[in-house]
């Protein structure tokens, strides 16, 4: 396994040039503009699987953005590794907060800058160097399998339809996905939990039309200042989420597991300094760390309505939105929870406003056992790059696709990412650590090792 160290040392640079090429390519799935850069994203990553040495190649159309896949079949009697990630990235926006363009990388102080550096395109491509340089040293011990896709920020829309329609192709015995994170560069972790989604959008209308504030003011409701009352009224006053039944299906997590949670590294002094916050906030009787990783949550994503130009004018407007999101954890449903919602955000509206709720993407928690044998793979092969025993933890974001994947190809996923809480995913200036996109590609193929000698 040698190979791997002197694989990279003698690659450093264009390792991270081509990362750096990749990273120039705006592909950002939510905003219709950049359609034609997400396209050129998908054949940049199926290029790179085909120098890496992959078979069947493939951008694969779907009816929003393209799906590639790749494998590399060195023994039909061996067992598949199918890697998973994706090479769309989130807006860039609010553009004016970043220290520099969002699409030209930079690299700072140990750092890559620019968007998708973590989130996912620097962790993808630590996956295909891996993989090249497994390739190149005649290491690859077991087949792989890839599916990288284009629409993981807005939802996967399109990707559950392909998996369906292609079970052959995707046929594996394990998922390994880098779109993750470990709790610091000297305290490796393997994720074992990640949060589900429902995502909800509202529409409370008052008048059938903008008013003169002054003229109606006072006698009519303000569907923006009912609207505020409604979402304070879906958290009290200890952060338990008042929508009935939200908790049914809440699995409690034991209190030795939370014992051995609480283990985890995590400095709360630091916490809020990072974020710039006097004090923290959230469900009465849960640490911060419980109430990101073993506990539901609903938040607010964006709110608007009436008048947000310059300067300003009097109205009170006809409508009011919101959209609004609840992370979820086992065994809540996703689907369930959206029922649940609609219901009761209509049972709280006033006479005075109609109200109308729509339902976004979601996506089902997962959890990974622990003593399932490829984590036992992963977490050896943590420790051996790293020095350190990794330690389990549960996330707070979501992959929805993983309890998709295990649903229809029957296989679980192996969730080792390398990315860092404080990497600014999905805001401004997001970065990716040199340290750690070399660490998974040292990483990954000591996976693959340990995993095909089980
Ligand atoms: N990579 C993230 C998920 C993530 C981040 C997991 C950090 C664990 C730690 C992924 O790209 C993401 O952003 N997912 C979305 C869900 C999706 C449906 C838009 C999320 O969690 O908001
Ligand atoms: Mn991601
Ligand atoms: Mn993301």
């Amino acid at each position: 396994m040698d190979f791997i160290n002197n694989y990279i040392q003698t690659n450093k640079e264009q390792l991270l040039n081509e990362l750096l090429e990749i990273l120039r390519i705006p592909s950002v799935s939510a905003d219709p503009k950049y359609k034609g850069d997400v396209a050129r994203m998908a054949e940049a990553v199926a290029e790179s699987l085909r120098k890496a040495g992959a078979d069947n190649v493939k951008v694969n159309t779907t009816a929003g953005h393209p799906i590639v896949t790749a494998e590399k079949i060195i023994d039909p009697a061996k067992p598949t590794v199918l890697c998973y990630g994706h090479y769309d990235v989130q807006p860039a926006d609010p553009i004016d907060l970043w220290d520099s363009p969002p699409f030209e990388p930079v690299i700072k102080d140990g750092n890559i800058y620019a968007r998708g550096a973590c989130d996912d395109k620097g962790q993808v491509y630590m996956h295909v160097k891996a993989f090249e340089a497994m390739m190149k040293n005649n290491a690859l011990p077991c087949n792989v399998k890839f599916i990288i896709e284009g629409e993981e920020e807005v939802g996967s829309p399109n990707l559950a339809t392909f998996i369906t329609n292609n079970t052959e192709l995707l046929s594996c015995d394990v998922i390994l996905i880098s779109d993750t994170s470990i709790i610091a560069n000297d305290v490796p972790s393997v994720t074992v939990g990640l949060r589900g989604l429902t995502y909800m959008e509202v529409e409370v209308v008052g008048p059938n039309r903008d008013l003169h504030s002054g003229v109606y003011g006072g006698s009519v409701a303000n569907p923006i200042n009912t609207l505020c009352d409604m979402i304070s009224s879906l958290i009290d006053k200890d952060g338990h989420i008042t929508i009935e039944g939200f908790y049914d299906d809440v699995e409690l997590v034991s209190d030795a597991e939370r014992v051995e949670m609480g283990k985890t590294p995590f400095d709360l002094i630091e916490y809020k300094t990072d974020l710039g916050v006097n004090e923290v906030k959230g469900e009465k009787g849960y640490t911060s760390l419980e109430r990101v990783s073993i506990r539901p949550t609903l938040d607010v994503n964006g709110i608007w309505g009436g008048y947000t130009g310059e300067g300003s004018k009097t109205v009170l407007p006809s409508k009011a939105y919101a959209k609004i999101s609840m992370r979820l954890v086992p065994n809540q449903q996703s689907q369930k929870i959206a029922e649940l919602f609609d219901k009761h955000f209509n049972k709280i509206a006033p006479p005075y406003v109609k109200v109308k709720v729509t339902h976004h993407h979601g996506g089902e928690p997962v959890v990974v056992p622990l003593d399932y044998p490829p984590m036992q793979a992963a977490i050896k092969a943590m420790e051996k790059t790293f020095g350190k025993k990794p330690i389990p933890t549960r996330e707070g974001g979501s992959i929805p696709i993983v309890a998709l994947f295990e649903r229809v190809l029957g296989a679980k996923s192996i969730l080792m990412g390398f990315g860092l809480n404080s990497d600014n995913i999905h805001s401004p200036n997001e970065k990716y650590g040199l340290f750690n996109y070399y660490k998974g590609i040292e990483t990954l193929p000591w996976f693959f090792k340990y995993y095909a000698e089980m």
